[in-house]
């Protein structure tokens, strides 16, 4: 969720400071874009330094550069402006104060105060400070303004006092930060199995027959898909590529029987399945248990249908589930993908036609159909595999769910 956002992390003067390390890493490993304001008090655990090098972003506290004569001074509200989320953390009970309070006596406070974004706030303090009322005031103050509060940890304090107060460990604090932003997407609260990639058939311990899939346009649909607020779970052929997401489930898969028994067993919890995989229609009947040595004669391998696993979950599908299927097709290939949605029990189909330039296996776009079970065509013109995962996505959300 934080991949390509602008966050701005505001760490104020408490010993938990040094987390900040740790916090604008993991934002950054998360694929943020990070910029730091300091109290001036924060200056006194952590540095600047430190923290300019970790973000690959200056690093400001000031109005103004007192030793820079020409007059230029940073501006705090544009700095507010510019970000897509402002964390505040560790957040002292005296920052906290003045927050709720709108004092305005330093440059982090005059950059919360111009920002418009989601605010979070992480506080630090011993476990007294933490319980008085006048901290818990303005927690709930800041509350009703709409920032969001991250809930201090329990443990062993900077005093020695064991309690309440901790600020929350930078995992905590991007897991938290992640999940809010999730809330109100499209898909939230939704299960969405997806399948990609190619299988492996195993001819001898070292052949096989596979199929020239990358994997890429199903994990652009749950990269997606996981943006949009799902959750996901990826059913991975061999070779494929992966997604950057992590909070993505991916269970690696060789064989179609392998890939039929996951997404089976995924398919009931789900209310979205899309399968967009090359699945092998046929296997080896008898996959040889040592390699096949050449003997100077033609050899015959004898293929047996697999399962087909759009079909099987085409059966099982209950009221509420939606099924995407994907359908590739050389030559009639609107008449072939129509037939297929309905043998299938699908709600959509996906027509992929590789003929056309730019499009289907290993590219990085594609141009695909999108056709439904009244037969409405939408043709989508070519693009990247993650615009066209986008518009997929929803299209079930519009039409389907
Ligand atoms: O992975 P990329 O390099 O990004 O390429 C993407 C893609 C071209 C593989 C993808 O966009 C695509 O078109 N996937 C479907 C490929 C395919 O096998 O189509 P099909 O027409 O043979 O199958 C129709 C549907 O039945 C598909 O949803 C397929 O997953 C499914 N199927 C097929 C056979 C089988 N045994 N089990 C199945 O579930």
């Amino acid at each position: 969720m934080l991949r390509g956002k602008k966050v701005l992390l505001g760490v104020t003067g408490s010993i938990a400071a040094y987390k900040t390390t740790f916090l604008t890493r993991l934002l950054i490993k998360a694929g943020a874009e990070v910029k730091v304001v300091l109290s001036p008090a924060a200056r006194d655990f952590v540095t600047p330094l430190t923290l300019a090098t970790l973000s690959k972003n200056p690093v400001q506290w000031e109005y103004f550069d007192r030793e820079d004569e020409s007059g230029e001074w940073h501006n705090h509200v544009d700095l507010g402006l510019w970000a897509d989320c402002m964390i505040i953390a560790p957040a002292t009970s005296n920052t906290l104060s003045k927050m709720a309070s709108g004092a305005c006596d330093n440059f982090l406070l005059g950059v919360y105060m111009s920002a418009k974004c989601p605010v979070y706030f992480a506080p630090a303090m011993d476990l007294d400070m933490y319980k008085h009322p006048a901290t818990l005031e303005n927690i709930e103050k800041l509350q009703s303004f709409g920032n969001r509060f991250i809930p201090a940890g329990t443990g062993e304090l900077a005093s020695g006092l064991e309690g309440e107060g901790r600020m929350a460990e930078p995992e905590d604090i991007v897991d938290f930060i992640g999940k809010d932003l999730l809330k109100g997407m499209p898909l939230e609260g939704k299960k969405v199995l997806i399948n990609a990639g190619p299988t492996h058939e195993a001819i001898d311990p070292v052949r096989f027959i596979g199929n020239h899939s990358s994997g890429k346009m199903g994990v652009a649909l749950a990269e997606r898909a996981y943006s949009m607020g799902a959750e996901v779970s990826l059913v991975l052929g061999p070779g494929s590529v992966m997604p950057v997401e992590s909070s993505i489930a991916v269970y690696h898969v060789v064989s179609a029987r392998e890939m039929n028994d996951k997404c089976r067993e995924l398919f009931q919890e789900a209310d979205i399945a899309i399968l967009s995989a090359a699945v092998a229609d046929y296997r080896p009947k008898d996959a040889a248990t040592q390699k096949i040595k050449k003997s100077g004669e033609d050899i015959h391998i004898q293929l047996i249908e697999n399962p087909d696993i759009l079909k099987g979950l085409g059966e099982l599908k209950g009221d509420k589930q939606v099924l995407v299927g994907f359908a590739l097709e050389t030559q009639n290939a609107i008449e072939n993908a129509i037939a297929k949605l309905h043998k299938k029990n699908c709600d959509l189909i996906v027509l992929n036609t590789p003929s056309k330039k730019g499009s289907g296996f290993g590219h990085d776009t594609n141009e695909v159909t999108l056709i439904d079970r009244k037969e409405n065509q939408y043709p989508l013109e070519l693009k990247s595999k993650s615009e066209i995962a986008q518009e997929i996505l929803q299209h079930i959300c519009n039409h389907l769910l």
